[in-house]
């Protein structure tokens, strides 16, 4: 019988996410996965997420390229502006790459393509907290012809954003604010903690320029809803997903996280369900 490999996965940036996916990969993935390193660029974060998962600090790495020597499969869970750098880096190396912060991918699209090829390896862009992206790539083969995502998220989910402190005052809103109108590909340079799922579907479907992007803050809601419009030759689509907010992240959705265990198992199980 052939011997089962476990494969060896290095996750980069310990915060909400990274953390969530260490503990799913040590427990409930741990006869087919196995975590062999963590790297942050805030050492203490990675100390601080092996002392709990390890009791001690083995899967610190001082390097992203420490990391990438250790690992069959790279988990960037860090930023949108370091993720092209380590999506690229892994790949240039033959890893397998599974990119949580999809916005930096943006424009890289036809290099991410190249580099794969070449090196034979994969990359996995979870849905994320969404839903219908399996919808958007089938009616994409006969033609899509318009994509909108309408996000809604409480002003909270907004601190930090520069776009958004530059050109509105959200404290005390009482009222809905659309706060952006546009192109994915703008929303993701505007907004890049939060509208990875705009980043998603422009890949997905008919392109970052021509996938259209509405982000309103709500001070009435406490999760982050995203309404998503199809319309194709082969079906009109509409989907609504109402986030629950990670508990460390209010930026980041619970789902997220879910999205990338459920891209993992898909990537470690023979069957694949789901298109
Ligand atoms: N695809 C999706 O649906 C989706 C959903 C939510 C969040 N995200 C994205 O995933 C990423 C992680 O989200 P989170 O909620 O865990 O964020 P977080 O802020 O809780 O954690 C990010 C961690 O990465 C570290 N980090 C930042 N840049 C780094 C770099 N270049 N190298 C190594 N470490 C680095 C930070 O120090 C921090 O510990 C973010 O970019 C976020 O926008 C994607």
């Amino acid at each position: 019988m052939k011997k089962h490999k476990c494969i060896k996965i290095g996750i980069v940036g310990c915060g909400a996410i990274g953390s969530s996916l260490a503990k799913e990969i040590v427990t409930g993935l741990r006869k087919d996965a196995c975590l062999v390193a963590l790297y942050d660029i805030k050492p203490q974060k990675s100390v601080l997420l092996s002392k709990k998962l390890t009791r001690d600090v083995k899967l610190c790495v001082a390097s992203l390229k420490a990391l990438i020597e250790r690992s069959d499969l790279v988990i960037e869970a860090s930023s949108a502006k370091g993720s092209w750098e380590i999506a690229s880096k892994s790949l240039s190396f033959g890893r397998k790459v599974m990119v949580m912060s999809v916005g930096g991918m943006s424009g890289h699209l036809d290099e991410l393509y190249a580099l794969s090829r070449k090196n034979n390896a994969m990359v996995y862009l979870p849905s994320g907290a969404i839903s219908g992206v399996d919808a958007l790539k089938a009616a994409n083969i006969a033609g899509v012809q318009k994509v909108t995502l309408t996000t809604r998220k409480h002003p909270n989910a907004f601190s930090g954003v520069e776009y958004v402190a530059k050109n509105f005052n959200l404290k005390g809103l009482r009222h809905d604010k659309l706060l952006f109108e546009g192109s994915a590909a703008q929303a993701v340079k505007y907004f890049p903690q939060n509208v990875n799922v705009a980043a998603v579907l422009g890949l997905a479907g008919i392109g970052m320029r021509k996938t259209r992007v509405r982000i309103i803050a709500c001070p009435a809601v406490k999760k982050n809803i995203h309404e998503i419009e199809i319309e194709s030759k082969a079906a009109k689509v509409f989907t609504r997903t109402e986030n629950i907010l990670h508990p460390q992240n209010p930026k980041t959705s619970f789902l997220a996280v879910l999205s990338a265990i459920a891209t993992l198992k898909q990537i470690l199980q023979p069957v694949k369900i789901g298109t």
